[in-house]
């Protein structure tokens, strides 16, 4: 088994997979236009002879926070470190842009824990809760928990007004 950035041909099985799980709420759905537009985000675990295995994306918010994001194996190939091996690449690529926090949210604490994410409060990842919270459904009735590995971020980058070229302060 081997991991690698994904490419443009890797799309439609991250699709696939993604799409997959998206039906129960493990994995937020993601439509095809958007992978293929994100695919540079994702790294794939893929056989010796090519197979797909899962994938996993790092979305960059900013130079103060990075978070894992559609991170999956396929059920027949789990628990044969395919999921570990992609987590430490994510987290490779995070320190490779000098990047001080990686976060997450998730069902599977322990699985993370196993890679030193430990558990936050949600509000101190607002550009997480920008980008995704502020217009799920499950706002209000979320069961996923906020986990990350570094130094929590003292800025945001998003914001209701949309303030996306500045570092603003952070005030919650
Ligand atoms: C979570 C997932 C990616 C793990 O992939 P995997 O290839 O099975 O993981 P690995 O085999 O690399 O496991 C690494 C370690 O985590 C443990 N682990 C695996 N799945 C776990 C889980 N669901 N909960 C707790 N620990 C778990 C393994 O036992 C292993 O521990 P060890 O090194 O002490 O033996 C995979 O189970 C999956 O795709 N799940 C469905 C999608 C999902 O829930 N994604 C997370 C969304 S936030």
């Amino acid at each position: 088994m081997r991991v690698r950035k994904a490419r443009l041909p890797d799309a439609a099985a991250i699709h696939g997979l993604i799409r997959s799980l998206s039906y129960d709420g493990t994995l937020l759905p993601r439509s095809s236009a958007e992978i293929y537009e994100n695919v540079r985000d994702f790294t794939i675990a893929e056989t010796d002879n090519g197979e797909f295995l899962g994938c996993g994306a790092l979305h960059l918010y900013g130079p103060h926070l990075a978070e894992i994001r559609s991170i999956a194996v396929d059920e027949k190939s789990q628990r044969h470190g395919s999921g570990g091996r992609l987590v430490e690449a994510l987290l490779a690529e995070a320190e490779s842009h000098n990047v001080p926090c990686v976060c997450l949210f998730t069902r599977i604490p322990n699985f993370f824990q196993h890679f030193g994410f430990a558990q936050v409060e949600r509000t101190a990842l607002p550009d997480k809760i920008y980008k995704d919270c502020a217009n799920c459904p499950r706002i209000n009735a979320c069961d996923e928990i906020a986990m990350a590995r570094g130094v929590l971020p003292d800025i945001a980058i998003l914001g209701p007004a949309h303030v996306e070229e500045h570092l603003v302060p952070l005030q919650l």
